[in-house]
């Protein structure tokens, strides 16, 4: 036999069993509890002094996109908000330290973490909503929107800078992963005006959709929708807190990190059934 052939035969043998270990593992697979369907969020009415007014959001993005040049991502969104509604009720707001906002550009002091343009709207949904699961079911349909929506598709009325970024799926919350997805795709630096531009405008993105966020939920129309990920609710099924793992937490795509191995493709669900609960 030619070694050619024998390659051959090497490799279909390997493939071959591959995927019959593949199909006898799935025999073991655990079930999954079914994905969350549609919710109607129910808008719990407070006594704060941080009132909420219906606001425009493609008036919102445009604020953003002119106090990006202010103090950055984060900023920006957060001001964009909280300035219409300095406007409208004066006082808290009029006094509200902003310029404390900008500790969140650039993921974070330049750490590149959480994007600053979902710090920013995280922040207004802190201090405008009242009681975490709201705050955290709000907060998981932005970071969920934004990891899947290709943006930036903001359309300035007068441009900063004459160029339309194309838009980008982040699959990721992290500035260090949205940024160089959209550098791979566009060819441009990440140091580049080009990218600057990208980010100022994917922010009034993030501005506008909060906009919308907050007149649903403060009109009692949001419907919580999507925040539920197939992968990541398979992945949780296991290593979540009601799986026999339990080693982790979080809501995240994991398959911007993690590319499952294909030791743990095929003996995962066996060595999985035969785990004992700790
Ligand atoms: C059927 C249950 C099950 C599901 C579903 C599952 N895992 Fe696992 N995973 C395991 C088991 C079992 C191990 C081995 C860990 C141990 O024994 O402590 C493991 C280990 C891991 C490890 C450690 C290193 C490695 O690759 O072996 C990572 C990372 C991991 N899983 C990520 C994921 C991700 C991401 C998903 C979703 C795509 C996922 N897992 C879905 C059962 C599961
Ligand atoms: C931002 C990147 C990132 C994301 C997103 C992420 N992980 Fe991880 N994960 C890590 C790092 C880094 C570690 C620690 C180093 C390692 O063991 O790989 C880790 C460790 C783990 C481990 C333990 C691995 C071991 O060796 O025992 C599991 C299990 C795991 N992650 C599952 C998940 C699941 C499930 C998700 C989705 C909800 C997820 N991860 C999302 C980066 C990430």
């Amino acid at each position: 036999m030619d070694r050619r052939k024998a390659m051959k035969i090497f490799a279909g043998v390997v493939v071959g069993s591959g995927a019959s270990a593949y199909t006898l593992s799935n025999v073991f697979k655990p079930e999954y509890q079914p994905m969350e369907g549609p919710r109607k969020l129910e808008y719990a009415h407070s006594e704060s002094c941080w009132a909420y007014s219906h606001l425009d959001p493609a008036v919102t993005g445009e604020l953003a996109y002119k106090y990006y040049e202010e103090g950055s991502c984060m900023y920006a969104v957060f001001k964009s908000v909280l300035s219409q509604l300095a406007d409208k009720f004066g006082e808290p707001y009029a006094s509200f330290p902003f310029h404390m906002m900008k500790y969140g550009r650039s993921g974070i002091g330049g750490f590149g973490t959480v994007c600053g343009s979902l710090n920013g709207a995280a922040a207004l949904i802190g201090l405008l909503v009242e009681g975490n699961p709201i705050q955290d079911t709000l907060i998981a349909g932005l970071f969920r929107w934004y990891e899947k929506i290709p943006i930036p598709e903001f359309r300035p009325q007068t441009a900063i800078l004459d160029f339309t970024p194309p838009s980008s799926v982040s699959e990721s919350t992290l500035c260090h992963a949205s940024v160089t997805n959209w550098v791979k795709i566009s060819g441009y630096k990440a140091d580049s005006g080009q990218r600057v531009e990208r980010c100022r405008r994917l922010t009034s993105d993030v501005a506008y959709r909060t906009a919308v966020v907050l007149n649903e939920y403060f009109s009692n129309t949001y419907v919580a929708y999507g925040q539920d990920d197939k992968n990541v609710h398979e992945c949780m099924t296991c290593h979540g807190s009601t799986g026999k793992l339990n080693n982790t937490f979080g809501k995240m795509e994991c398959a911007s990190c993690h590319t499952e191995s294909i030791g743990h493709r095929i003996f995962a669900n066996p060595h999985y059934s035969m785990k004992k609960v700790k």
